[in-house]
Protein backbone atom coordinates (compact mmCIF):
# COMPACT_ATOMS: atom_id res chain seq x y z
CA UNK A 1 0.00 0.00 0.00
CA UNK A 2 1.20 3.67 -0.94
CA UNK A 3 2.34 5.76 1.99
CA UNK A 4 -0.35 8.39 2.79
CA UNK A 5 0.44 11.93 1.62
CA UNK A 6 1.87 14.04 3.86
CA UNK A 7 0.66 18.00 2.84
CA UNK A 8 3.26 20.53 1.93
CA UNK A 9 2.86 23.03 4.28
CA UNK A 10 4.26 26.54 5.95
CA UNK A 11 4.82 27.50 9.63
CA UNK A 12 5.33 30.54 12.13
CA UNK A 13 8.62 29.38 13.61
CA UNK A 14 10.48 32.61 16.44
CA UNK A 15 13.42 32.66 17.85
CA UNK A 16 12.22 34.40 21.31
CA UNK A 17 14.09 36.77 23.24
CA UNK A 18 16.30 34.30 25.05
CA UNK A 19 17.49 32.73 22.33
CA UNK A 20 18.64 35.81 20.28
CA UNK A 21 19.84 37.16 23.40
CA UNK A 22 22.15 33.57 24.09
CA UNK A 23 23.52 33.83 20.20
CA UNK A 24 21.08 30.95 19.23
CA UNK A 25 19.83 32.20 16.30
CA UNK A 26 22.07 30.43 13.54
CA UNK A 27 21.91 27.14 15.74
CA UNK A 28 18.12 27.05 15.45
CA UNK A 29 18.19 28.22 11.70
CA UNK A 30 21.26 25.44 11.15
CA UNK A 31 19.02 22.96 12.18
CA UNK A 32 15.70 24.19 10.25
CA UNK A 33 18.34 23.88 6.93
CA UNK A 34 19.72 20.69 8.18
CA UNK A 35 16.39 19.19 7.77
CA UNK A 36 15.40 19.96 4.72
CA UNK A 37 12.47 22.56 5.38
CA UNK A 38 12.66 25.79 3.51
CA UNK A 39 13.56 29.39 4.56
CA UNK A 40 10.27 31.72 3.33
CA UNK A 41 10.70 35.08 5.52
CA UNK A 42 12.71 36.21 8.03
CA UNK A 43 12.65 38.92 10.32
CA UNK A 44 14.42 40.36 13.23
CA UNK A 45 12.01 42.38 15.21
CA UNK A 46 11.10 43.32 19.10
CA UNK A 47 7.23 43.22 19.18
CA UNK A 48 4.63 45.39 20.44
CA UNK A 49 2.63 44.29 23.15
CA UNK A 50 -0.49 44.40 21.09
CA UNK A 51 0.57 42.12 18.69
CA UNK A 52 2.27 39.79 21.70
CA UNK A 53 -1.48 39.63 22.80
CA UNK A 54 -2.68 39.13 19.69
CA UNK A 55 -0.12 35.88 19.40
CA UNK A 56 -0.91 34.39 22.02
CA UNK A 57 -4.97 35.50 22.33
CA UNK A 58 -5.55 31.85 23.33
CA UNK A 59 -3.93 31.74 26.53
CA UNK A 60 -4.94 34.76 27.92
CA UNK A 61 -6.93 33.48 30.55
CA UNK A 62 -3.92 31.42 31.59
CA UNK A 63 -2.16 32.57 34.99
CA UNK A 64 0.99 32.88 32.82
CA UNK A 65 -0.17 35.63 30.32
CA UNK A 66 1.24 38.58 31.89
CA UNK A 67 4.95 36.53 31.70
CA UNK A 68 4.41 35.40 28.52
CA UNK A 69 3.98 38.51 26.90
CA UNK A 70 6.27 40.51 29.15
CA UNK A 71 8.86 37.73 27.62
CA UNK A 72 8.22 37.77 24.22
CA UNK A 73 8.06 41.38 23.82
CA UNK A 74 11.45 41.90 26.12
CA UNK A 75 13.78 42.26 22.94
CA UNK A 76 14.47 41.27 19.87
CA UNK A 77 13.25 38.08 18.40
CA UNK A 78 13.95 36.36 14.85
CA UNK A 79 10.47 35.36 13.15
CA UNK A 80 10.76 32.76 10.07
CA UNK A 81 8.37 31.63 7.98
CA UNK A 82 9.32 27.78 7.42
CA UNK A 83 8.03 25.61 4.48
CA UNK A 84 8.13 21.79 3.70
CA UNK A 85 6.93 18.53 3.98
CA UNK A 86 5.06 17.96 7.28
CA UNK A 87 6.23 21.50 8.26
CA UNK A 88 3.95 22.10 10.92
CA UNK A 89 4.55 19.07 13.10
CA UNK A 90 8.19 18.70 11.59
CA UNK A 91 9.29 21.81 13.44
CA UNK A 92 7.22 20.52 16.43
CA UNK A 93 9.26 17.13 16.77
CA UNK A 94 12.54 19.35 15.95
CA UNK A 95 12.01 21.47 18.68
CA UNK A 96 11.10 19.20 20.95
CA UNK A 97 8.61 19.17 24.25
CA UNK A 98 7.13 22.18 25.71
CA UNK A 99 8.91 21.64 28.94
CA UNK A 100 12.56 22.16 28.04
CA UNK A 101 13.13 19.56 30.95
CA UNK A 102 10.64 17.05 29.19
CA UNK A 103 12.00 17.33 25.65
CA UNK A 104 14.66 14.86 23.77
CA UNK A 105 18.35 15.44 23.47
CA UNK A 106 18.72 16.24 20.38
CA UNK A 107 16.13 19.03 20.28
CA UNK A 108 16.39 22.58 20.58
CA UNK A 109 14.76 22.32 23.83
CA UNK A 110 16.09 19.40 24.76
CA UNK A 111 20.11 20.75 24.05
CA UNK A 112 19.46 24.44 24.92
CA UNK A 113 17.44 24.77 27.73
CA UNK A 114 15.85 23.98 31.12
CA UNK A 115 12.78 26.53 32.11
CA UNK A 116 9.44 26.63 30.40
CA UNK A 117 9.07 30.30 30.04
CA UNK A 118 12.56 30.57 28.87
CA UNK A 119 12.12 27.64 25.94
CA UNK A 120 14.36 29.44 22.71
CA UNK A 121 11.44 29.06 20.09
CA UNK A 122 7.65 28.83 19.19
CA UNK A 123 6.27 26.85 16.72
CA UNK A 124 2.43 27.08 15.17
CA UNK A 125 0.30 24.20 16.27
CA UNK A 126 -1.60 23.27 13.72
CA UNK A 127 -2.54 24.71 9.89
CA UNK A 128 -4.86 26.96 11.23
CA UNK A 129 -2.63 28.62 14.19
CA UNK A 130 0.13 28.58 11.32
CA UNK A 131 -2.42 31.00 8.95
CA UNK A 132 -3.14 33.36 11.95
CA UNK A 133 0.24 33.62 13.01
CA UNK A 134 1.79 34.39 10.29
CA UNK A 135 -1.05 36.91 9.25
CA UNK A 136 0.46 38.63 12.59
CA UNK A 137 4.00 38.17 11.41
CA UNK A 138 4.19 38.83 7.55
CA UNK A 139 0.81 40.55 6.92
CA UNK A 140 1.81 41.75 3.11
CA UNK A 141 3.12 38.53 2.79
CA UNK A 142 1.21 35.42 4.10
S1 LIG B 1 1.62 24.29 23.69
O1 LIG B 1 2.91 24.08 23.03
O2 LIG B 1 0.90 25.46 23.11
O3 LIG B 1 0.81 23.08 23.75
O4 LIG B 1 2.05 24.61 25.14
P1 LIG B 1 1.24 25.22 26.32
O5 LIG B 1 1.59 24.44 27.53
O6 LIG B 1 -0.19 25.41 25.94
O7 LIG B 1 1.96 26.62 26.46
C1 LIG B 1 1.65 27.70 25.63
C2 LIG B 1 2.77 28.72 25.67
O8 LIG B 1 2.94 29.19 27.00
C3 LIG B 1 4.26 28.92 27.45
N1 LIG B 1 4.17 28.47 28.85
C4 LIG B 1 4.63 29.15 29.90
N2 LIG B 1 5.27 30.32 30.01
C5 LIG B 1 5.61 30.72 31.26
N3 LIG B 1 5.34 30.03 32.38
C6 LIG B 1 4.68 28.86 32.32
N4 LIG B 1 4.42 28.19 33.44
C7 LIG B 1 4.30 28.37 31.05
N5 LIG B 1 3.64 27.25 30.62
C8 LIG B 1 3.57 27.35 29.27
C9 LIG B 1 4.83 27.87 26.55
O9 LIG B 1 6.22 28.02 26.41
C10 LIG B 1 4.11 28.15 25.26
O10 LIG B 1 4.77 29.16 24.52
P2 LIG B 1 4.94 29.04 22.93
O11 LIG B 1 5.60 30.32 22.55
O12 LIG B 1 3.56 28.89 22.36
O13 LIG B 1 5.81 27.86 22.72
Amino acid sequence: PKEPEVATERTLILVKPDGVQRGLVGEVIARIERKGFRLEALELRTLEREKAEEHYAEHRERPFFGELVAFITSGPLVALCVSGEGAIAGMRTLMGATNPLDATPGSIRGDFATEIGENIVHGSDSPESAERELGIFFPDRF
